[in-house]
């Protein structure tokens, strides 16, 4: 097949084409390349999406893949530049209005871009709605959307999911949320990619949650330990209130404890993984993950400054707050 890839430099769009090459597929990458290179055996056609798609305007690919994260402008305008058998394009959970009851399926009141609005996880979630919108439109027969929830794995960019094995893996006195009662799941970047590129061979359509399967938040972290952490290792439970005090955020920033939930989120990671697993998804163990977000963390630095985690020095007053 031929496959488009819109993006292809880093982390999912970069994971699809390589899932693509590998199984020897011809692979375009549209990019500008300022993110990082399109894998090995994939063409680069350097594009800049606020501008059009240049000199790939009016060409027929057996699938597209689009990543747009936050523009449907982006995702119309590839609507309109080329055609194709099957349409894939990455949305994310936060569709959804309602994260704090489990089951809710309403999503967002579709919105149209506005450079001058400052980002929120709401406005990401709307213009997502409206881009699904715009695929359904254009190409519903042909389209397979994707709802991811948090995406993990060797090259996340998030840091998120990668401070838990780079902390366990240095073993001592670790400190948790005491967020017993939240669940917790995630999904593989290279079993979102080899998904994607499943669907684009059989057509596969309709509107998922891309997602594995939910457990708890303690169960979770304790299979990351199982793979990562050296004996001796003691995961202490930080209440919540302890960590509202010492102004630890929940799930990403640089003073956070990632995969934790704030109140108002608490069913974000509790999203039924049944349709997508039926509809193909496989899913590997999560200590496989953490195996593997582990190596790649080392090669980043495991002490460097993160995007999210705790620093140092806030994880020791924790743990000298609860003795
Ligand atoms: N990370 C998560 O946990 C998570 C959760 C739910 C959903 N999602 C969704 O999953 C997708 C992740 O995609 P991703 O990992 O590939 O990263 P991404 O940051 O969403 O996409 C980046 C791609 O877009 C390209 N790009 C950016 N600006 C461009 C421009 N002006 N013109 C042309 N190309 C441009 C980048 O290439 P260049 O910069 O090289 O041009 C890069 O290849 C997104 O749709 C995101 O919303 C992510």
């Amino acid at each position: 097949m031929r496959i488009l890839v819109l993006g292809g430099t880093v982390f999912l769009s970069k994971a699809t084409a390589v899932e693509a090459v590998r199984r020897g597929h011809e692979v375009v990458c549209a990019a500008r390349g300022e993110s990082g290179q399109v894998p090995e055996g994939a063409q680069h056609v350097a594009v800049d999406r606020n501008v059009g798609l240049g000199p790939l305007e009016g060409s027929h690919f057996d699938a597209v893949v689009d990543v747009a994260k936050m523009s449907v402008t982006w995702v119309r305008q590839a609507l309109r530049s080329v055609t194709t058998d099957h349409w894939t394009f990455v949305s994310s959970c936060s569709v959804y209005a309602d994260h704090s009851t489990p089951g809710t399926t309403a999503t967002l009141d579709p919105l149209e871009d506005d450079p001058d609005a400052p980002p929120s996880p709401d406005r990401y979630g709307a213009v997502k709605v409206a881009s699904e919108n715009a695929v359904l439109d254009a190409v519903g027969d042909r389209a397979f959307i994707l709802r991811a929830g948090l995406i993990t794995g060797p090259g996340d960019p998030s840091d998120r999911f990668g401070y838990w094995p780079n902390r366990l893996s240095q073993g001592g006195r670790v400190a948790v949320p005491d967020a017993t009662d939240q669940p917790a799941q995630h999904i593989d970047v290279r079993d979102l990619a080899a998904w994607i590129v499943d669907a684009a061979e059989q057509r596969t359509t309709g509107t998922y949650d891309a997602i594995g399967p939910a457990n708890p938040l303690f169960m979770v972290l304790g299979e990351i330990a199982g793979a990562v952490a050296p004996q001796g290792t003691e995961l202490v439970r930080i209440p919540e209130p302890v960590l509202q005090q010492h102004e630890v955020a929940p799930w990403v920033g640089p003073r956070s404890l990632p995969l934790w939930l704030p109140s108002t989120h608490r069913s974000m990671m509790f999203r039924d993984a049944g349709p997508a697993l039926a509809a193909g998804l496989r899913v590997r163990p999560t200590s496989d993950t953490a195996l593997d977000s582990l190596e790649y963390e080392r090669g980043l630095g495991l002490d460097r400054t993160r995007r999210a985690g705790l620093p140092p020095e806030v994880e020791d007053a924790l743990l000298n707050a609860v003795g």
